[in-house]
């Protein structure tokens, strides 16, 4: 077979059909059924115990961190309560040897350890002033006025949450794996950390990035309208959407207010049908999954998020390469090189290493549109591929297409079930109102058409269509992670009220004990002040 018909062949493969998205929406309904009712099920549906959105008229100063893909993240937030914020952040990539320590406390110290750095560097007047405190007080009473900042904590990944700052870690996602973290609450083990650095930092809040993000556009959405979904395409997916409290039937542990009748739910879609009922299924899914840290799992998340999709574009043209009556990304001779040249591949090349093809460059082949493909050819030449035809860059940007866009129509299924979920588009309080869906990561903020993508496959679903789809407005919000944690935070500082310092303390203490952490020093309570 000719490359171009080989290709012509992949690309059918990753067709997703109107008629398999409509089957899938019905199906991811039936999963947020099901996890609305019972624990344990493939799509989890966790209640966050955040029970509102914001209005945009919050104010206040607020800390946040961001653990959930490559890089930790702090940031203080002024919030103005004019819908806009001031945000100071700073960023460090996470030693690949933290996503897989023996132990969760040598992650969390690292953590603790970058909140001092960024203490010391964009709040020194408040972090000097806090340590001389230390050195010249010596009752707890003398920090009674002390300003201590409120942390929300966007940990994103599956945890149980049994509190608005409390919350087991049920599974790691996206490369990370440290047995050891498993079932142990991660805000007190961040506390515990931050409290043996002496820092003036609780944290008040414990956050999905999805439910940050769904936050943060509802603080600053435009309009009225108040926002629905708050969804990650990057690394990772996921959505957390506003539920109402009586469709929440699974016993809920722990405070919240019920005056609202709503719940933020953390749906962890990444595991949406995880026995692949309706989910496509290739040779390279299945080859990727049996690879991965942790096959079975997260089977929505590996056909969508940026953590896998150039691997599974890497599997596809690995298969190729194999072909010895494939010419992919090899010449007879000069005369068959637009470039008139020989192309070849290195031995050394990284697309014969597992996660060696970066997803960015799925970016790069879609925005190619020249006839040419220079800069598509020129992102292939880096890869240790030498002179590649034009034949190559197309057959290429062909399959890379086709695998972004089956992401992108499956993404519209996910988008589409929630929106149904919430009857926004048939509620007559909402009549001719826009659905406000709030979106972050890499993948819908710099792969082209992304976005475009979606909407074509909301088009053609049931119960949407094209009315529903001109209604919904996907919009981005930009580290929503960081801002929705601190409006989260801004609401668990006002739960707080009723709780001491004391009381405070011990919890964090107990919570450390029962979880076998490493005990929080004696003086520890000089750290913690109310304000
Ligand atoms: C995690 C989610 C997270 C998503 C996006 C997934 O792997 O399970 O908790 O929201 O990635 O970061």
């Amino acid at each position: 077979m000719t490359l171009e018909a080989e290709t012509k062949a992949v690309v059918a493969k990753f067709d997703y059909t109107d008629e398999d998205v409509n089957k899938a929406v019905k199906e991811f309904l039936r999963q947020m059924g099901e996890g609305l009712e019972k624990d344990g099920t493939s799509l989890s549906q966790i209640p966050t115990y955040v029970t509102g959105v914001p209005n945009g008229t919050e104010k206040g100063l607020y800390m946040a961190v961001d653990l959930g893909g490559t890089n930790f993240r702090v940031c203080s937030i002024h919030l103005n309560g004019d819908t806009t914020f001031n945000l100071t952040y700073s960023k460090v990539a996470i030693p690949r040897e933290l996503m897989v320590a023996k132990t969760a406390q040598e992650l969390f110290a690292f953590l603790a350890k970058q909140i001092e750095v960024f203490l010391q560097t964009h709040h020194e007047e408040h972090f000097e002033k806090h340590k001389r405190r230390r050195l010249t007080v010596s009752t707890p009473e003398g920090f009674r006025d002390e300003e201590v900042f409120r942390l929300g904590f966007t940990f994103s990944f599956p945890v149980q949450q049994i509190g608005i700052n409390k919350g087991t870690l049920i599974r790691w996602t996206k490369g990370f794996d440290i047995p050891d973290a498993i079932g142990k609450d991660v805000c007190a083990l961040l506390q515990v950390e931050i409290d043996k650095l002496h820092l003036p930092v609780r944290v008040a809040a414990l956050v999905n990035d999805t439910v940050g993000t769904l936050m943060a556009r509802s603080y600053s959405a435009p309009g009225k309208t108040s926002t629905v979904l708050g969804a990650i395409f990057g690394t990772g997916t996921n959505g957390a959407y506003v539920e109402k409290l009586e469709n929440v039937k699974k016993p809920m542990a722990g405070e919240y207010d019920k005056s609202t009748g709503l719940m933020v739910v953390n749906t962890e879609w990444g595991s949406f049908d995880n026995q692949l009922n309706v989910l496509p299924n290739t040779t390279w899914d299945i080859q990727l999954d049996k690879d991965s840290v942790n096959p079975g799992i997260q089977m929505y998340e590996k056909r969508v998020s940026g953590m896998f999709l150039g691997e599974i574009l890497r599997l596809v043209v690995l298969d190729l390469l194999k072909n010895p009556n494939i010419s992919l990304f090899k010449d007879e001779n000069s005369s068959s090189n637009d470039w008139r040249s020989t192309t070849n591949i290195g031995e050394k090349s990284s697309i014969y290493a597992q996660w060696g093809l970066d997803t960015a460059i799925m970016s790069v082949a879609a925005a190619d549109n020249t006839p040419e493909l220079v800069t598509l050819r020129q992102a292939l030449e880096a890869l240790d591929v030498y002179s590649p035809s034009l034949e190559d860059a197309q057959a290429f940007k062909a399959i890379a297409g086709a695998v972004g866009r089956r992401a992108a129509r499956l993404s519209a299924v996910a988008i589409a079930a929630v929106v149904l979920q919430t009857n926004t588009l048939t509620d007559p309080e909402n009549e001719g109102e826009p659905v406000d869906i709030g979106v972050d990561g890499s993948l819908v903020e710099h792969y082209p058409y992304f976005r475009d993508m979606i909407y074509e496959a909301l088009r053609v679903i049931e119960g949407v269509g094209e009315e529903g789809a001109k209604r919904i407005r996907i919009g981005i919000a930009k580290d929503g992670s960081g801002v929705g944690a601190a409006l989260i935070a801004l609401v668990a500082a006002g739960m707080e009220k009723s709780m001491s310092t004391a009381d405070y303390i011990g919890e964090v203490r107990s919570t450390a004990k029962a979880h076998d952490l490493t005990a929080v020093p004696e003086d520890s309570e000089e750290a913690v002040t109310e304000n």
